[in-house]
């Protein structure tokens, strides 16, 4: 979504633009062990590809590698990536275009009913769900999602899937601009937050499980729990029942089977009731603004969560803007907000176990000049985990910074750094407002402001890739950098030291983006967005912004071990959206055979644009949906 157009960093911190200005190309960095490493990268034969019919048995987990990594043997598996890929001129309808190799359905859209009795919302443009009804169907703004496979069922065949719905505007939820009542604030608030969805393969087609122990809508309105080391101090208000998450743009699972979902722009739904508030410092520095983003939750006659002219008592405004934790297996369970990964504008929270089987969480925070972030717990996490702790509220939460050398430093985000201190305070106190307010943290520190981290993956070789998916207001060019405005974005890579949990790590340009859009170039694309690596090294690469050539916004498939030049990258486009939709959210099927992405906001909510899914007929209202992916041959997909 474009709601990360203005900076609200206002630190000075060298931009990373000034950084990449300072190196003269993409080839001269990834210094030492990776440099080594970048030797041993073999692309397997096309001889063995799509090896159609591997045994499930032969998946392994991701969580499963070797505490200190056998590189050779995640280099050996098949890579192939053979596709016929969609054209440009394929790419651009009212209806999505595909692989001539592949085949799609469409699940779960907008409006799909969980339970028995809940009539679907299937578009009509002159009503719309109850907030009843919306409350027990699939919610709008379809984006980061994970499959959880039932595991004493088929495993590829049925699960849960956990999806966000990130947003939707008030036009297309509720059919005008504005709520007028309660009820039409409650209907927003419905069609946001999280789905934990029980679907299954019958026949060749996936379908829901109506009435499943499983299905779940979590909300704004849903109660959750704080944990970790801002929970029970004053900067939460921690007396008042805490309820709610909004904005759920991506998401991450975690290696005991839950599911991180991240608060995007929180910003935004709350409002000033009486024209009278004044920000606060850390407010400004976090996007609150009187008018919000129009959604008038402020406008609710009895629940003033979103007034910002409550948040000095209620704090409701340092509420939001966490990573939320859910179990898709235990539905009876509250949502946990895990503090110790702090609070800015996550974007996703990627995890990997590291060395001494620590567990480390990658994190963006999207907006012009905001900054990435690591979280690395104290310990083991099986063994913090046998002792009744959760690894995610015992840890230290870093910032990167990026040197002009192609080194990085991961800066620790504590209050034992003085300025930390005497800026938010000592003592635990003092670590919770750090936490709550990580992005001033961050500025004290010296993090280099990004153009807009997205996803992060993380490859079999353990490089860690991120989207930086566009910044226009970069005013500074330079000759040595083509990046500033930097219009389409690019993807950075970089290996940290010590699997993972050191304090170092070296960088480089994996791509920019404008490099693919030369004249006849089929391969264009710009602002990546959703990223994800499979366990074979396939790069997937998902994007939102306005495409070169009049192209939907898209799906394509690299390499993660390519290593020439941005020119040169081997990407082959697999998927297109409909018009002025977004390609966002990606998950997978343990034997890789069925993929789960979203189109979010077709037509931007517009029938006049598309009606998608439904057939066009210039009338019924598009609506979000989730698009099931699987090979013909029934190969793997990006195969
Ligand atoms: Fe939710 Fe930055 O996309
Ligand atoms: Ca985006
Ligand atoms: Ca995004």
């Amino acid at each position: 979504m474009e709601h990360d157009e203005e900076s609200t960093n206002t630190s000075g911190n060298r931009p990373f633009n000034e950084v990449l200005s300072a190196r003269a190309s993409r080839r001269k960095f990834m210094t030492g062990g990776l440099a080594a490493a970048a030797g041993s990268f073999i692309l397997p034969s096309a001889a063995s590809a799509k090896n159609k019919h591997d045994d499930d048995d032969k998946f392994q987990s991701r969580w499963d590698r070797d505490d200190d990594h056998d590189e050779d043997r995640w280099d050996r598996r098949d890579s192939s990536i053979e596709f016929e890929p969609v054209t440009v001129a394929q790419g651009n309808g009212p209806e999505p275009s595909i692989s001539e190799d592949y085949e799609y359905q469409v699940l779960i859209p907008w409006g799909t009913p969980l339970r028995s009795g809940i009539a679907e919302y299937t578009g009509d443009p002159n009503t719309r769900p109850t907030a009843y009804e919306q409350e027990n169907m699939i919610g709008i703004g379809h984006d980061g999602m994970h499959f959880f496979p039932l595991r004493h069922r088929g495993r590829n065949r049925e699960g849960i899937l956990a999806i966000n719905h990130e947003f939707g505007g008030n036009s297309h939820i509720l059919g005008k601009d504005s709520p007028e009542s309660d009820d039409d604030i409650r209907l927003s608030q419905a069609a946001h937050g999280v789905s934990m969805v029980h679907i299954r393969k019958r026949r060749g087609r996936w379908t829901v499980v109506k009435d499943s122990y499983f299905n779940r809508r979590i909300t704004p309105n849903t109660r959750v729990r704080f944990s970790g080391p801002v929970s029970g101090y004053e900067v939460i208000q921690p007396e008042s029942e805490a309820r709610g998450t909004v904005n759920n743009c991506a998401s991450g699972p975690t290696p005991w089977d839950t599911y991180l979902t991240c608060e995007e722009n929180f910003n935004g739904y709350f409002g000033d009731s009486i024209g009278a508030w004044v920000p606060t410092e850390e407010q400004a520095r976090y996007g609150f603004s009187a008018g919000g983003f129009g959604y008038g939750w402020e406008g609710h006659s009895s629940d003033r969560r979103f007034d910002l002219a409550e948040a000095e008592i209620s704090r409701e405004d340092n509420r939001f803007g966490w990573v939320v934790e859910i179990d898709p297996m235990r539905p009876w369970l509250a949502p946990v907000k895990r503090t110790a990964l702090g609070r800015f504008k996550h974007e996703q929270a990627t995890v990997v176990v590291g060395r001494g089987k620590r567990v480390v969480v990658y994190m963006g925070d999207d907006q012009r000049f905001d900054y990435i972030y690591k979280f690395v717990s104290d310990g083991n996490w099986r063994a913090m985990r046998a002792r009744g702790l959760s690894p995610l509220d015992h840890g230290k939460l870093y910032v990167a910074r990026f040197n002009d050398d192609g080194t990085g430093d991961w800066l620790e985000l504590t209050n034992e750094h003085p300025a930390l201190a005497e800026r938010f305070g000592y003592g635990d106190e003092g670590q919770a407002n750090v936490l709550t307010y990580a992005r001033i943290a961050a500025d004290l520190l010296g993090a280099t402001p990004m153009d807009r981290p997205e996803w992060i993956s993380v490859a079999p070789n353990q490089d860690v890739f991120c989207t930086l998916t566009n910044n226009s207001r970069r005013d500074e060019p330079n000759a040595a950098n083509p990046l500033a405005p930097n219009n389409d974005g690019h993807i950075i890579r970089w290996r940290d030291t010590r699997n993972h949990t050191g304090l170092t790590f070296n960088w480089d340009i994996f791509v920019f983006a404008q490099d693919t859009h030369g004249d006849g170039d089929e391969r264009t694309f710009s602002d990546p967005d959703g990223i994800w690596i499979d366990p074979n090294g396939r790069l997937f690469i998902q994007t939102d912004g306005t495409q070169q050539k009049g192209l939907n916004n898209q799906m394509l498939v690299a390499s993660a071990y390519d290593r020439g030049d941005s020119q040169d990258l081997d990407i082959k486009r697999l998927f297109t959206g409909v018009t002025d939709d977004e390609i966002t959210g990606i998950t997978v099927t343990p034997n890789q055979r069925t993929m789960f992405i979203n189109t979010q906001h077709p037509g931007n909510g517009e029938p006049t644009a598309t009606n998608f899914p439904a057939p066009t007929d210039g009338v019924t209202v598009p609506r979000d949906c989730t698009i099931v992916i699987s090979r013909k041959d029934g190969g793997i997909v990006g195969s």
